[in-house]
């Protein structure tokens, strides 16, 4: 599979697969045929071979697994057909001691959950909605770097996987991931908190990737998906694989300075004029930048400095909203 997929959209001779594997031909016959058999759209033709269809994209736990590197973090892979929501499954696995680095992923989530109770779009075979049970070793403070961390690695993930959208991620403040002025990542992050010590045992941080859906509904806003078209560069297996991997490895030192620095680097809010809310009183603000601990920095109306740690921030440029 894995040499189909490098070559997505391209013929790979029976003989190379063959040689490669130290197989014969007939044996790679049989393999083609129990992948395709798991779903995977691949053709064949007479004396050109096989070729993995560009828009092939299913999500099993055993392809993810295949994705993972050698040394990932990710301890356990659950693969759902169709879920309320995996940050819902999630934490129903966490409060019955579910292991730090359990990984929930589906195909399709029923009840996708957003931030501030928005829903979050999550039709069958579209998008990747998947969530990673997390016993940080850290105090409660450092929860919001899990959220900055999870941007990031869908940024680098997709940058790792397709290349030439290197420069085209950003990062609105203070988690989602834009590209061509379209929100194409959102991420919930929720603690679980013991019910008899009252204090925070797991966090659940729920990430939701649209990367082939390209008919929202009004309410979606300005949603769009990684994809343009079929014309898909990888499939969700590997991209889940990877970006639960940069979030495990950061993880593991939420204080790696590599985190913030590549947020600041996608920071779209930087530089640009916001307004936001402070209880019922509209603010504006010039954005310099983002601080260590992932808040973002406000020159306000009276030209003080003033850090959010949390909210909602418009671009006021033309008042439009873009979250
Ligand atoms: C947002 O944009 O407001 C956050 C969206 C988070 C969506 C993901 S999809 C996987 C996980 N399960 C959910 O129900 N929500 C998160």
């Amino acid at each position: 599979m894995h040499s189909l997929e490098l070559n997505r959209g391209k013929f790979v001779s029976g003989e190379e697969l063959a040689e490669s594997f130290g197989v014969t031909r007939a044996a790679i016959w049989k393999a083609v045929e129990s992948l395709r058999e798991e779903g995977h759209r691949i053709t064949a033709v007479t004396n050109k071979g096989y070729k993995l269809e560009k828009f092939s994209d299913i999500l099993t736990a055993k392809g993810i697994k295949s994705h993972l590197k050698n040394d990932s973090k990710v301890t356990r892979v659950i693969c759902l057909t169709e879920t309320d929501s995996t940050n819902n499954y999630a934490k129903r696995l966490a409060v019955n001691g579910e292991s730090h680095g359990t990984l929930i992923a589906a195909n399709h989530q029923t009840s996708g959950r957003g931030r501030r109770g928005h829903n979050f779009e999550s039709p069958a075979g579209k998008g990747l909605y998947m969530s990673l049970i997390l016993r940080p070793n850290c105090d409660a403070g450092k929860f919001q770097m899990i959220t900055v961390a999870d941007a990031v690695a869908v940024c680098l993930a997709v940058e790792d996987l397709y290349p030439e959208s290197r420069g085209s991620l950003g990062i609105k403040w203070v988690n989602d991931v834009y590209t061509r002025g379209k929100k194409i990542s959102g991420i919930l992050t929720e603690a679980v908190t013991g019910f008899e010590s009252g204090e925070i045992e797991s966090v659940i941080t729920g990430i939701g990737i649209n990367v082939s859906h390209w008919d929202f509904p009004k309410e979606a806003g300005n949603a769009g998906s990684i994809f343009e078209d079929e014309n898909m560069m990888f499939g969700r297996d590997e991209l889940c694989a990877r970006v639960a991997d940069y979030v495990m490895a950061f993880a593991e030192n939420l204080d790696d300075p590599q985190i913030i620095s590549e947020y600041r680097k996608r920071s779209i809010l930087t530089g640009r004029e916001v307004s936001f809310m402070k209880g019922e009183r509209k603010c504006y603000g010039h954005v310099e930048g983002i601080d260590d601990s992932g808040g973002l920095v406000i020159v306000n109306e009276s030209g003080e400095k003033e850090i959010l740690r949390s909210g909602e921030v418009f671009m006021i440029r033309d008042e439009e909203k873009i979250s």
